[in-house]
């Protein structure tokens, strides 16, 4: 069977230095040796509101960033998930067969809805019943996912096994999460103990994959540190998480392990890995910064782009869906 390999993003906000090394730079490797279906996550975004213009614009940012940090798309589709309807389609369908306790688990769900909890949309609490339905309508075996992502995919396994238990039919396989090993984990500029998000209010908190290099510079200058010089081993960073986040951004640039990184710079002032971290920054993110400035400014392109991909995946997903409504017992469209 062929392996599929299925994930999507979130058209909000910019994409950082922590969704590149700790994401997308790792599944060019899957290119190759993998069926490989990327999209962006528009029916998702709207789960919070969104200002229309600007849910446009960073829904073809999102596309531009996949592309320019190496998803070649001769290699991979590339779409946007409200172009492929069987998404809300079987999104639906899943709905009616999972209990609202198990989406009341969710973290995410109480943590988005906060303490007025009757006051969050039936979106918000849907969330990852769609999420289910993305995976499963491609009948993905792996699902690349960050950790804040794993009760989700956790849920999408439960819902396939009920389905496919209550009809006794193999329907849906059951996704598997993919944890790239050795990947970085990349933490916020000002807080070593934060993960880097966009989130944060904070926009020194984190590198954008489309900041200039003096910007790039300038926010690793003022990148928080301790007042010692860097140690010459991993263990020695134990309570000093600035300068861990900074040797590991450094190791994940460099390809060298984080041992090899630390004997580098052992006994140096921060000044001196700071001003080498910046370099390699630059030269990684320059190139993908020049590439998504140019295919943001060809929409003809893109949106061509987009459209192949969204045909591909429409494709596959018309034949689960027609799978599970025959299942369903649903009399056929002439
Ligand atoms: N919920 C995911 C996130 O916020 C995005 C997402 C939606 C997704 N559908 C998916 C990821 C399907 C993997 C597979 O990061």
């Amino acid at each position: 069977m062929t392996q599929r390999i299925l994930t999507g993003v979130q058209p909000t906000g910019s994409l950082h230095l922590g969704n590149y090394l700790g994401a997308i730079r790792n599944w060019r490797s899957f290119l190759d040796s993998h069926e490989c279906l990327f999209f962006i996550v528009d029916l998702h975004a709207i789960t919070l509101p969104q200002d229309p213009g600007e849910l446009t614009a960073s829904t073809r940012r999102a596309a531009a960033a996949y592309i320019a940090s190496g998803m070649d798309p001769q290699k991979c589709s590339i779409f946007v998930q409200s172009h492929v309807p069987q998404h809300g389609e079987l999104a639906w369908v899943l709905g009616c067969s999972t209990p609202l306790g198990w989406l009341n688990r969710m973290t995410q769900f109480k943590d988005k809805a906060g303490k007025q909890k009757d006051q969050a949309s039936l979106g918000l609490l849907s969330y990852p019943v769609l999420m289910a339905a993305d995976i499963l309508l491609y009948k993905a075996t792996h699902v690349p996912v960050g950790e804040d992502q794993k009760q989700h995919l956790e849920l999408t396994r439960d819902i396939a096994q009920s389905f496919n238990s209550r009809f006794e039919k193999e329907v849906f396989i059951k996704p598997e999460p993919f944890i790239v090993e050795s990947v970085a984990r990349i933490m916020s500029l000002r807080d070593g103990t934060k993960k880097m998000s966009k989130s944060d209010p904070s926009e020194q908190s984190r590198i954008h994959l489309t900041d200039a290099p003096d910007v790039i510079y300038d926010k690793i200058k003022r990148a928080k540190t301790d007042m010692d010089l860097l140690p010459g081993t991993p263990e020695a960073l134990e309570n000093r998480p600035e300068a861990r986040n900074l040797l590991e951004i450094f190791a994940a640039l460099s390809g060298k392990t984080l041992k090899e990184t630390c004997l580098h710079f052992e006994g140096c002032v921060f000044s001196k890995l700071k001003t080498e971290l910046s370099d390699l920054l630059i030269a990684e993110l320059s190139p993908i910064r020049l590439e998504m400035e140019k295919l943001e400014a060809d929409h003809g392109y893109l949106d061509d782009l987009l459209q192949k991909g969204a045909q591909k995946a429409r494709e596959i997903a018309g034949e689960t869906l027609a799978e599970v409504y025959a299942t369903l017992g649903f009399l056929k469209a002439k």
